[in-house]
C-alpha cells in the first residue's frame, strides 16, 4: 500500500467501527426526495433552467477569472443590487459558496478593531467554525439568549462579534433575531447572521428572518443553493462593508468568479421567489403535519419550526436503519451522524420541498406512522 494510503486506511477503519465512515453514493432518482434543500422546488424549475442556460450562452460556461481581475460583468453588479433590495441592505456580494464565504469572510472581519471576541451558538454550521478556526470561540448553549447575555455580560470587549444561524440547518429551529439585535445593540456587539435555510424559505416573500430586524443586522449571509435552486451565497449589508470584504477577504479576492449559469438561475430566482408566499405557506404545513407524525411515534423533532423537521433516534446505527426503513419504502431522508450533530443525537433529516406532489407527501406520512 503506498505510504499516505497505508496512513489514512486506519483511519478510515476507526471511523468505520464507530459507525461514522461516509461514503458516496449517487442518490436513486426513482426515491421521494425528503432530504435536499430545494425548499421551493426551483432547482427544477424552467425558468431557471432556461436563464441559466440562456445565461451561459450569452456569457460563457465559466466566468474566466476572479472578480478584481475580468471575472465582474455589469450583470452581476445589477444582481448583486438586486439582492441587496431583496434584502433590505446597501450591498450585497455573490460567493461560489456558502462555506467558502462564511470560512473567508468571518477572518477579514475579525481584522477589524482591537482584539476582537466571538461568542457563537453551539450548533453553528461547519463553514462557520471554519471561518472562526484558530479563534477562541465563546460558545453560548443553543438559542439561549440568557445564556448569551451573560456571557456578554462576563466578557468585556471593545470589539465584540455574535456569529449565529437564523434556521439551524440541523435543528430546523429559529434564533429570535429581534432578540439577539437587541441584545447585540445593548452589549455593543455586531450581529453576523447566516441565513443559508431562511432564504427564500420564510419571512415576507421570502426574506428570510433578518427581514423581522429590518436595518439591525450589520452581516448577513445566505445561499442561492438551497431555496433560491441554483449555486453560490451571498453576504449583505453596508456599502463600506462589502468595500471591505473586496479588499481584504481572501475567499473574495483569490477565487473565480461564479458561473454565468449559476447567476442566470439567481436571476430568475428573484424574479420568483417573492411571489411564492403560497409554496412556502404549504412547506409550513407540511412541515407541522410530519412533526405531528413523528410526535405520534413518540420520536423527539427537538425545537423545530421550519421546513427542516429532525427525527433523533440518538444512536447511529438507529438512525442508519431508520433511513434504510424508510429507503426501503420509496423515500430518501438521510441519517446524520456526529460529527455532523453532536454525539448522541444521530438523526435523520427530513427537508421538505415544495417539489413534493401532495401524494408523494402522503406517502412520506404514510412511511412514518408505519409500524
Ligand atoms: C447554515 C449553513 N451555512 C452555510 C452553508 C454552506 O453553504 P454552501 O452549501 O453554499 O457551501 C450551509 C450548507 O450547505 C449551511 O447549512
Amino acid at each position: 500500500m503506498p505510504a499516505l494510503d497505508a496512513l489514512i486506511a486506519p483511519r478510515l477503519a476507526e471511523l468505520a467501527a464507530a459507525g461514522l465512515r461516509r461514503r458516496l453514493r449517487a442518490h436513486d432518482a426513482a426515491l421521494i426526495d425528503a432530504a435536499s434543500n430545494d425548499y421551493l422546488g426551483l432547482a427544477r424549475h424552467p425558468e431557471l433552467i432556461e436563464r441559466a442556460c440562456t445565461w451561459a450562452r450569452r456569457h460563457g460556461a465559466g466566468s474566466r477569472a476572479a472578480r478584481l481581475v475580468t471575472g465582474t460583468s455589469a450583470e452581476l453588479l445589477a444582481l448583486e443590487d438586486r439582492l441587496a433590495r431583496f434584502k433590505g441592505t446597501e450591498a450585497a456580494l455573490i460567493f461560489a459558496t456558502g462555506y467558502q464565504l462564511n470560512s473567508s469572510v468571518l477572518p477579514a472581519l475579525l481584522e477589524l478593531g482591537e482584539k476582537p471576541l466571538v461568542f457563537a451558538d453551539r450548533l453553528n454550521h461547519a463553514s462557520l467554525h471554519a471561518g472562526l478556526r484558530g479563534v477562541k470561540q465563546i460558545r453560548f448553549r443553543h438559542n439561549d439568549l440568557a445564556h448569551l447575555d451573560e456571557l456578554l455580560a462576563t466578557h468585556p470587549g471593545a470589539t465584540r462579534w455574535i456569529v449565529t444561524e437564523s434556521v439551524f440547518s440541523m435543528d430546523g429551529d429559529r434564533a429570535d433575531v429581534p432578540a439577539l439585535t437587541a441584545l447585540a445593540q445593548r452589549h455593543g456587539a455586531f450581529l453576523y447572521l447566516d441565513e443559508a435555510h431562511a432564504t427564500g424559505a420564510l419571512g415576507a416573500q421570502g426574506k428570510g428572518l433578518a427581514a423581522l430586524a429590518p436595518g439591525q443586522v450589520p452581516v448577513v449571509m445566505g445561499t442561492l443553493g438551497k431555496a433560491l435552486g441554483g449555486a453560490g451565497s451571498y453576504v449583505a449589508g453596508s456599502r463600506v462593508l462589502i468595500d471591505w470584504l473586496v479588499n481584504r477577504c481572501g475567499g473574495f479576492i483569490y477565487s473565480t468568479a461564479p458561473a454565468p449559469a449559476a447567476l442566470g438561475a439567481l436571476d430568475a430566482a428573484l424574479d420568483l421567489v417573492p411571489g411564492m408566499d403560497a409554496e412556502r405557506a404549504r412547506l409550513a404545513r407540511m412541515g407541522d403535519a410530519l412533526r405531528a407524525a413523528l410526535a405520534a411515534r413518540g420520536i423527539d423533532t427537538l425545537a423545530s419550526s421550519t421546513q427542516i423537521v429532525p427525527a433523533v433516534f440518538g444512536d447511529a446505527a438507529r438512525a442508519l436503519a431508520a433511513a434504510e426503513r424508510l429507503r426501503a419504502a420509496g423515500i430518501l431522508a438521510v441519517a446524520i451522524r456526529p460529527p455532523t450533530v453532536p454525539a448522541g443525537s444521530a438523526r435523520l433529516r427530513f427537508a421538505l420541498s415544495a417539489a413534493l406532489t401532495d401524494a408523494q407527501f402522503e406517502r412520506l406520512l404514510a412511511a412514518v406512522r408505519a409500524p
